[in-house]
């Protein structure tokens, strides 16, 4: 069995960047987006509760963690983002960063265009947080159906719930502080499309808690440490301590079951795994920005790539998918297939950090916590 990376990833080299970038959002004004999902809805008579003690306590913490959007956090903080974004610069960024522009866009920059770049790249991240947000909800409304024990039912339905909650969170962000919405990344909704319409129930997991979560949980402790700004700052707080439960339900549900299947079934389970790592690569591009600076979209992403720090960030974001994947034996699965990929990506010296099945209770916020806000 061969499955080349054309077969996977619609391309050979997954630094294509051409490739990457003729993969775009052709439907900005769409309002409406559906996608056919073909799944089984599983009813159990089993409804003996803590028959998986793992995921039964996960659920009893889940109830007690529940805050509330619109009245745990200071909505009242005003934000002035130009300001923000000039005490935080943009990790490539910026004159600051050292990098010589000559003969390239940005050589007549002046502060001011290097403002708008973070301010256009944040109302983009925050707006993409927003988009696999609303993901989230979806898949794990869909878990609530096809998981087959009621020990996940009961846990996946408070993760209903968060969900619900982090999508009201991004989006009163983005309209009340910031300055602009984009819409969906390209990469990102053929992500989650694909998790989507997947029949089997461990690829929703596989696919949001383990793969799309797990980087949400890296990239939201990224921008928690680097934002001066309080009011972010306590909401990815929040977040954060429920990401790392929702992580961990991943890791706890599939653990066992991984152990039953067979070689093939789990060579399945890593190329699914890879091509949503391609995916979320892809989209960290950001080409809706350069876009709308007016920028060459190529010429630009390819200067920023060369910025020294680029390779640790971007490599960073996988910081929890790859421990979860060896817990859940899929790295080494299939003679190391998806080992070797992850060498490929240049992620896999994290394979030995904690794992979030074991590290989510380090997350959760403590007594009084809340009402502190
Ligand atoms: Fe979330
Ligand atoms: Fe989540």
């Amino acid at each position: 069995m061969t499955t080349t990376n054309s077969d996977l990833i619609g391309r050979d080299d997954v630094d294509d960047l051409e490739a990457i970038l003729s993969v775009s959002n052709t439907d900005k004004d769409e309002v409406v987006h559906e996608v056919r999902s073909n799944f089984d809805t599983i009813f159990t008579w089993d409804y003996e509760k803590g028959g998986r003690p793992k995921l039964d306590r996960l659920y009893e913490k889940a109830k007690t963690s529940m805050w509330n959007a619109q009245t745990d956090l200071p909505w009242d903080t005003e934000v002035d983002q130009e300001a923000v974004v000039i005490a935080n610069t943009a990790p490539m960024g910026g004159p600051a960063g050292g990098m010589d522009f000559t003969g390239t866009p940005f050589e007549k920059w002046t502060e001011k265009e290097w403002i708008q770049l973070g301010v256009e790249s944040q109302n983009w991240t925050l707006s993409q947080f927003m988009h696999g947000e609303q993901g989230a909800l979806v898949c794990t409304a869909k878990i609530v159906e096809s998981v087959p024990w009621i020990d996940a039912k009961y846990y996946a339905a408070t993760q209903t719930m968060d969900e619900a909650r982090h999508v009201e969170v991004f989006a009163k962000y983005l309209d009340e502080k910031l300055s602009g919405h984009y819409p969906i990344n390209a990469h990102l909704r053929m992500l989650l499309d694909d998790i989507i319409q997947d029949s089997r129930w461990d690829m929703t997991y596989l696919g949001m808690q383990i793969m799309v979560e797990g980087l949400a949980l890296a990239a939201f402790g990224f921008m928690h440490t680097l934002t001066t700004e309080p009011l972010l700052k306590q909401l990815l707080r929040y977040v954060m301590s429920d990401e790392a439960r929702h992580v961990a339900f991943g890791v706890l549900s599939l653990q066992d079951y991984y152990k039953e299947l067979t070689d093939a079934e789990m060579r399945e389970r890593q190329e699914f795994a890879f091509e949503a790592a391609v995916r979320m690569r892809d989209r960290f591009l950001q080409q809706e920005v350069w876009e709308r600076m007016g920028l060459p979209v190529k010429e630009s992403i390819e200067l920023v790539q060369r910025a020294p720090d680029r390779p640790m960030f971007q490599a960073m974001l996988f910081a929890k998918i790859v421990p979860n994947c060896k817990k859940l034996g899929l790295l080494d699965a299939s003679q190391g297939w998806l080992r070797h990929r992850f060498e490929e990506l240049g992620v896999i010296q994290f394979e030995d950090w904690a794992d979030t099945g074991e590290e989510y209770d380090a997350f959760a916020l403590a007594n009084g916590e809340i009402a502190a806000a």
